[in-house]
C-alpha cells in the first residue's frame, strides 16, 4: 500500500511537470522553429488533393467588380425578376421587399434610419454589386440555385421596386452598370495606403 501511494505521488509529481510541447507559431513567429523540428525524412509532398482544375477555379472566380467586370452573359426581365422573387425571395424578405422577417430590400427615403434600414435603394453605392451578392449568397439556404438568366431577372426586379429602373427593363451585363444608385455618392473609394490616414 505505502509502495503504491509513493508510485502515485511519484507520478502526479511527474505529471505536474511542464510538459515539453510544440506550440503553435505566434502572431509575431514565423514559423520556421516549427517547421525545423519536422522529422528530416519527411518527403517534399503529401500526395493529397490535386491541382485546380481552370474549370474549377472558375466556379469560385466570380466577383463582380462595381464597374460590370465579371459580370456573365444572360439577361432577365423585371416580369421575370417577380417570378423569381415570389419563388425564391418572399419568405425572407416579404412580398413587397419591405416586410421581412429578414433585411428590407426596399426604400429610398431615410438616411435617418441608419443603422437599421439601409436598403438596396438608399444604401447600396452600385447596381452590379446586388448582382454579386445575390449570386455568391442568396437564397440564403440554397444559395448558387439561381440561373444566370434568373439572377438578372431578380436584380432588375429588385431595382424595379425601388424605383431605380422602370417596369420594361431588361438587366444584363450592359445595362446594369449603367444604373445610377441614389447612394453612389455618400461612398468614397478607398484609396488609403496602410498608413494611419482616415476618410
Ligand atoms: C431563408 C431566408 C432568405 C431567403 C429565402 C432569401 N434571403 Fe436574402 N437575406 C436573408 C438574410 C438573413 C439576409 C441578411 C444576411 C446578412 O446580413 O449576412 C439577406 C440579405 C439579402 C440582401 C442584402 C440586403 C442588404 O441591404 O444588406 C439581398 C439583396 C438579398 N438578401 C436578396 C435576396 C434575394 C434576391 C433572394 C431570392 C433569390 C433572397 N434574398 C432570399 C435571408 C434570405
Amino acid at each position: 500500500m505505502r509502495q503504491a501511494l509513493a508510485l502515485l505521488s511519484a507520478v502526479l509529481i511527474v505529471g505536474c511537470g511542464a510538459p515539453e510541447v510544440d506550440r503553435a507559431p505566434g502572431p509575431s513567429d514565423d514559423g520556421s522553429a516549427v517547421l525545423a523540428s519536422f522529422p528530416s525524412n519527411a518527403p517534399d509532398h503529401f500526395g493529397f488533393g490535386s491541382d485546380a482544375s481552370a474549370a474549377r477555379v472558375a466556379m469560385w472566380d466570380i466577383d463582380v467588380k462595381p464597374d460590370g467586370e465579371g459580370l456573365p452573359p444572360g439577361s432577365g426581365t423585371v416580369a421575370q425578376g417577380q417570378r423569381v422573387f415570389l419563388t425564391h425571395c418572399v419568405a425572407c424578405h416579404g412580398a413587397t421587399g419591405t416586410e421581412g422577417p429578414n433585411d428590407r430590400l426596399v426604400g429610398t427615403a431615410a438616411w435617418e434610419q441608419w443603422p437599421n434600414g439601409q436598403t438596396v435603394g438608399n444604401y447600396w453605392p452600385y447596381a452590379t454589386t446586388l448582382y454579386d451578392y445575390i449570386r455568391r449568397a442568396m437564397p440564403q439556404l440554397t444559395p448558387g440555385i439561381l440561373t444566370s438568366n434568373e439572377t438578372y431577372a431578380v436584380v432588375g426586379y429588385i431595382l424595379n421596386m425601388n424605383g431605380l429602373v422602370p417596369a420594361d427593363a431588361v438587366m444584363d451585363a450592359a445595362t446594369l452598370p449603367a444604373v445610377e444608385m441614389p447612394a453612389r455618392d455618400r461612398f468614397v473609394l478607398d484609396d488609403r495606403e496602410g498608413g494611419p490616414e482616415v476618410r
